[in-house]
C-alpha cells in the first residue's frame, strides 16, 4: 500500500504513540468527565472505545456503563466484534456486504443530507467527515458517509483497504449501481461508508457526456432517505462536476474553514456556485454551518481569522472550533476516527461537541 503503510506497520512507532496516548489520557481524564455529559449512549460508546485503547485496570469515567453492553466483552480489552486492531495498532475494517449490516436500533425519521464542501484543499473536510460521522454514530445515530473524493482519504482513514474494494461511488454515479451494493456497513458504531477508489478519478471527465449528469449522486443517495439520520458527503477540493453533484444532492452544507491566512479565499466563489445550483437545480440548498478548523489559540492569526469569519457569517458559524492537534492528523494512519484513537483528547472532545451542535441545529 502507500506511504502510511510503513508507519502503520511500524510497531515501535505505534508503541510510542499508544504510550503517549495513555499519558495524555491519564492527564486529561478528569477534564473529560465534564464533556461527557450528553447521553448514556455516548458514555457507553466512550467506555467501549476506552476498553480497546486503555490498558486493563486504567481508571476511566465509565460509571454510566450499561452492564448489558459489557457482558460479552468482559476480559477482552483489545477486540471488538466490529473490527480488529492488528499488532501495530492499525484498525482493519472488514469489508462486509450491506446484508450483513447490524440491525438499526431505532426508527429513523427524516434524513438530512449534508455535503462537507470547500474547493480549497487541506482545510479539514475529510477529517471532519470522518470524525463528525463517527461521533454521531457513537451517539446512537445512523450515519452514512459518502467519500466523493478520488483521493479516497476518508475511505482509508476509516481503516478500509482500498485495494480490496470492488465497487465504489463511481459505479453508482456512472453505472447506476444501487448504493446497497456498494456500502460497507458498520465501519464504526452506527457508521456505514460508500467508499471511493482511484476509479473515481475518471468520473469527472466521463460524467460530462452523460445525461442528467448533475443529478447522479442525488438519485443514488436519495434512495437511502429514511434509512439514515444523516448522510454526509466528503467533497474533493474542486468545483468540478463531482462537487456540483454534491451540491445538488445536499439539503445543507458544512463549510470547513481553516483558521489561517487567506481563510476566506475562494469562499465567495463557493457561495456563487451554491447560489447557481440553488436557483436552477436545488432550491432548498443552504448553509448548515461554517466550521473553524485547525485553530491554534496561541496565535494571534488564528484568533483574528476566527473573529473575521464570525463577523462575516454570524450565527452560521458553529460555536465549536476544531483545534489543531497532532492526534487528529495521526488517527487516519491508524484507520480510526479520533474518538477511538484518542478518546479523551482535545480532538475527540471537539468533534463530540460538534456532533451535539449538529443534532441541536436539527
Ligand atoms: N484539526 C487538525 N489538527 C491537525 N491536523 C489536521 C486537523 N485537521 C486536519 N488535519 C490534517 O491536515 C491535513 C488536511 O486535512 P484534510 O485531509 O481533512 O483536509 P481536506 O480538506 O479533506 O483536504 P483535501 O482538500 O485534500 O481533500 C491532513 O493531513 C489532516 O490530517
Ligand atoms: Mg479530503
Amino acid at each position: 500500500m502507500g506511504f502510511f503503510d510503513g508507519l502503520r506497520r511500524n510497531k515501535k512507532a505505534a508503541a510510542t504513540v499508544s504510550e503517549e496516548s495513555k499519558k495524555e489520557a491519564e492527564k486529561s481524564d478528569s477534564k473529560d468527565v465534564s464533556v461527557d455529559d450528553s447521553s448514556t449512549e455516548k458514555k457507553e460508546a466512550q467506555a467501549d472505545t476506552e476498553q480497546k485503547t486503555e490498558p486493563a485496570g486504567e481508571e476511566s469515567n465509565s460509571e454510566g456503563e450499561n452492564p448489558e453492553e459489557e457482558d460479552s466483552e468482559e476480559g477482552v480489552d483489545d477486540y471488538d466484534p466490529a473490527y480488529e486492531v492488528d499488532e501495530s495498532g492499525f484498525k482493519v475494517t472488514p469489508i462486509k456486504s450491506y446484508s450483513e449490516k447490524k440491525p438499526v436500533q431505532h426508527v429513523v425519521g427524516s434524513t438530512k443530507i449534508i455535503s462537507i464542501i470547500n474547493q480549497k484543499g487541506g482545510v479539514g473536510k475529510s477529517t471532519t467527515a470522518i470524525n463528525l460521522s463517527a461521533a454521531l454514530g457513537e451517539m446512537g445515530k445512523q450515519v452514512l458517509l459518502v467519500d466523493l473524493d478520488p483521493q479516497g482519504n476518508t475511505t482509508s482513514g476509516l481503516g478500509v483497504d482500498k485495494s480490496q474494494v470492488t465497487q465504489c461511488v463511481y459505479n453508482a454515479l456512472l453505472e447506476g449501481v444501487p448504493l446497497e451494493e456498494i456500502i460497507i456497513p458498520d465501519v464504526c458504531d452506527g457508521l456505514d461508508l460508500v467508499p471511493a477508489t482511484i476509479n473515481l478519478a475518471g468520473a469527472e471527465v466521463e460524467l460530462v457526456s452523460e445525461m442528467a449528469r448533475e443529478n447522479r449522486l442525488k438519485d443514488a443517495v436519495g434512495a437511502m432517505r429514511g434509512k439514515y439520520d444523516y448522510i454526509f458527503v466528503d467533497c474533493p477540493p474542486s468545483l468540478g462536476l463531482l462537487t456540483v453533484n454534491a451540491l445538488v444532492a445536499a439539503d445543507k452544507l458544512i463549510i470547513p474553514i481553516q483558521t489561517e491566512f487567506y481563510a476566506l479565499e475562494g469562499v465567495t466563489k463557493l457561495l456563487e456556485s451554491m447560489k447557481r445550483v440553488k436557483s436552477r437545480l436545488n432550491s432548498q440548498l443552504d448553509i448548515f454551518g461554517i466550521l473553524l478548523t485547525m485553530y491554534d489559540g496561541r496565535t494571534t492569526l488564528s484568533r483574528q481569522v476566527a473573529a473575521e469569519v464570525r463577523n462575516y457569517f454570524g450565527a452560521k458559524v458553529f460555536e465549536t472550533i476544531i483545534p489543531r492537534t497532532v492526534k487528529l492528523s495521526e488517527s487516519p494512519s491508524y484507520g480510526m476516527p479520533i474518538t477511538q484513537y484518542d478518546p479523551t483528547g482535545k480532538g475527540a472532545i471537539a468533534y463530540t461537541n460538534l456532533a451535539k451542535e449538529v443534532i441541536e441545529r436539527g
